[in-house]
């Protein structure tokens, strides 16, 4: 490993898909790359790299749940399976990652989940973003929603009573503290008018036969780090040059996620230089060694951290100079620094302190925090061709101080569109013993023409996207009552506001300059969409006497909406757990 130097600039790119599987391409360019003598690239068509680089686990939620009449959750009894396909690959990992994650964000005295990796005939699958939580989630919300029907409220009046808190203990032993989820979800409901939208739906589906709305409110709770602990570890090498430049390398590989730009910021304001002045190249093994995957959406936590540690290491061996006397410029204090033989090169290195979970007696706390987030989704279906889109989405992130909010609030939009891609649109389809024109086990859906991903027309048509703050706006009623007070009290009270202001708003003491994380919470949020289609088929079924509960399996094509929508076109020909062929 000492002899070979892996170098990335940047892939287009991975979400998940790069993480393991890039392995086995590179290693396949480099047999022959070897032998020549002379450099290999390896580049796979697009269906051929659809075909054999594994998709994004799909699961198979099996539950039993115990609830008093008012809806709160007193048990839970859940088995989940995931389609590993023909290797392990990380199907183990993502499948604990759903195991924790399958209680999204409710309270539930009594649990039990049993996990499963399914070993089958296809295809490895491998991580995806959000690595198996999505998944775990998704099957709450789908026990949830079944909760609603059977005492006859909305999903969402379960979801609010059953929510955690600071002080709740989760299934597996981890405390939580510094819950946001109740003013997330506060926010959410004000900013979309919650009891307005709702009406408004109602009033529409009075008056539309074959084309009904619905609308959702969706919590979620993600857990930050690696759940294997010794993946928690980050490394950066950071260097000053005599004019004042800054060349950072971190083990982190961007993607296009923004992690380079967070980092040189982190590094600029360290020096208090501008961000011009930093420089990131390359991530390369011969500056940093044995780095962990970038993924876990932790990269900016953890490299960040590190290069903050090797800063703050070269700031300590420059501060006998920097106090000598007030130098005009950086690179005349770099300088200065050099001439005195001050060694301007130092390695940061940062571990995620109390992580930690013990199979053995399944407690512990896997997760340093957890990032909330809420989403509100209005959707209109048409009931005869299935079709549907997306009216409006509102999104509330809790992301600390954000590093970024630039970044951040593109890192939600393109994971909830994502997302919608996962709950709507995005399916895959099997060769199987009864289709015998595609081989068990083969991807059918291997390209454009078969398999939809999201384009612009699925954007939401009203598409907001927030961070959790709390505005003096919002606290300035909290204090109005006084303003009938003297007027030192007055200015007094006024005082408290902006303190106030600057204690309530989100801080995360647990990562880099208090923020959070954002690459993977967002993608779940796309479920809100899924949520809304449901209610929009309720609604289109209770007005032929259909009132009871049905599945709907994710993704919710056009298909699936069609045909859940049970009128006298389709009630001859399917009963309402109707499958599509060759959907798994
Ligand atoms: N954003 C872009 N543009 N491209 C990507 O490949 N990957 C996502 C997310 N955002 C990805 C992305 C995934 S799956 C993860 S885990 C995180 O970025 C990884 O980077 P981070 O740890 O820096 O957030």
């Amino acid at each position: 490993m000492s002899k070979v130097v892996c170098k990335t600039k940047r892939i287009g790119g991975g979400f998940g898909g790069k993480e393991t599987r890039s392995a086995f391409i590179a290693a396949i360019a480099a047999v022959p790359s070897y032998h020549l003598n002379r450099p290999v690239k390896l580049t796979l068509d697009r269906d051929i790299d659809m075909m054999i680089t594994g998709q994004r686990h799909s699961f198979l939620g099996k539950y039993k749940v115990g609830f008093a009449n008012n809806g709160k959750v007193l048990a839970l009894d859940l088995g989940i399976f995931n389609n590993a396909g023909n290797s392990l690959d990380l199907s183990l990992a993502i499948l604990e990652r759903a195991m924790f994650h399958s209680d999204n964000v409710y309270e539930i005295p009594n649990v039990r989940v049993n996990g499963r990796v399914c070993f089958t005939n296809f295809p490895s699958n491998t991580a995806f973003r959000g690595f198996g939580g999505p998944q775990g989630m998704l099957i709450t919300e789908n026990w949830i929603q079944r909760i609603a029907v059977e005492v006859k409220k909305r999903p969402e009046e379960i979801r609010e009573i059953n929510f955690i808190s600071d002080g709740t203990l989760l299934h597996y032993g981890q405390l939580i503290e510094h819950c946001t989820l109740d003013r997330l979800w506060n926010e959410l409901k004000s900013s979309c008018d919650w009891l307005k939208a709702q009406q408004e739906v109602e009033q529409f589906n009075l008056h539309n036969r074959w084309k009904k709305r619905g609308v959702a409110m969706i919590p979620t709770k993600f857990g930050i780090s690696f759940t294997t602990k010794f993946m928690n570890q980050a490394g950066a090498l950071v260097q000053i040059y005599t004019d004042g430049t800054v060349l950072v390398t971190h083990g982190g590989v961007e993607m296009g996620q923004g992690l380079h730009t967070k980092v040189a910021q982190i590094a600029a304001s360290s020096f208090n230089i501008p961000l011009s002045s930093v420089f990131i190249s390359e991530t390369s093994t011969d500056k940093v060694p044995n780095a962990s995957p970038t993924a876990a959406s932790a990269s900016s936590d953890m490299y960040g951290a590190a290069v903050l540690d090797a800063c703050e290491q070269i700031k300590a061996r420059m501060e006998p100079i920097t106090s000598r006397h007030n130098f005009s410029s950086f690179s005349e204090l770099v300088n200065a620094c050099y001439m005195e033989r001050i060694d301007l090169s130092a390695h940061g290195f940062y571990i995620t302190p109390d992580v930690g979970f013990d199979w053995g007696t399944g407690k512990g706390s896997p997760f340093r925090y957890f990032t909330y987030g809420a989403a509100f989704a209005e959707v209109e279906i048409d009931t005869l061709t299935g079709d549907f889109h997306t009216r409006r989405a509102d999104v509330y992130l809790d992301l600390g101080y954000s590093l970024n909010p630039a970044i951040d609030v593109g890192q939600i939009e393109g994971a909830f569109v994502q997302g919608l891609g996962w709950v709507a649109l995005e399916e895959l389809k099997w060769g199987d013993a009864a289709h015998k024109w595609i081989r068990p086990g083969c991807l059918y859906t291997c390209g454009p023409g078969s398999y939809k991903i999201p384009s612009v027309t699925d954007v939401p048509f009203k598409f907001h996207v927030s961070l959790l703050k709390v505005s003096i706006m919002i606290l300035l009623p909290r204090y109005l009552g006084v303003l009938g007070c003297p007027k030192e009290l007055k200015i007094f009270t006024i005082q408290c506001m902006v303190f106030e202001h600057i204690k309530w708003g989100a801080p995360n003491a647990k990562a880099i300059h208090s923020s959070k994380a954002v690459g993977e919470p967002p993608f779940f949020l796309a479920s809100a969409v899924f949520f809304a289609i449901k209610d929009a088929i309720i609604a289109a079924r209770a007005e032929v006497g259909c009132n009871e509960w049905f599945p709907l399996d994710n993704p919710a094509t056009p298909e699936r909406i069609r045909m859940a929508c049970t009128d006298e076109f389709t009630k001859p020909f399917v009963d309402s757990d109707f499958h599509p062929k060759l959907s798994v």
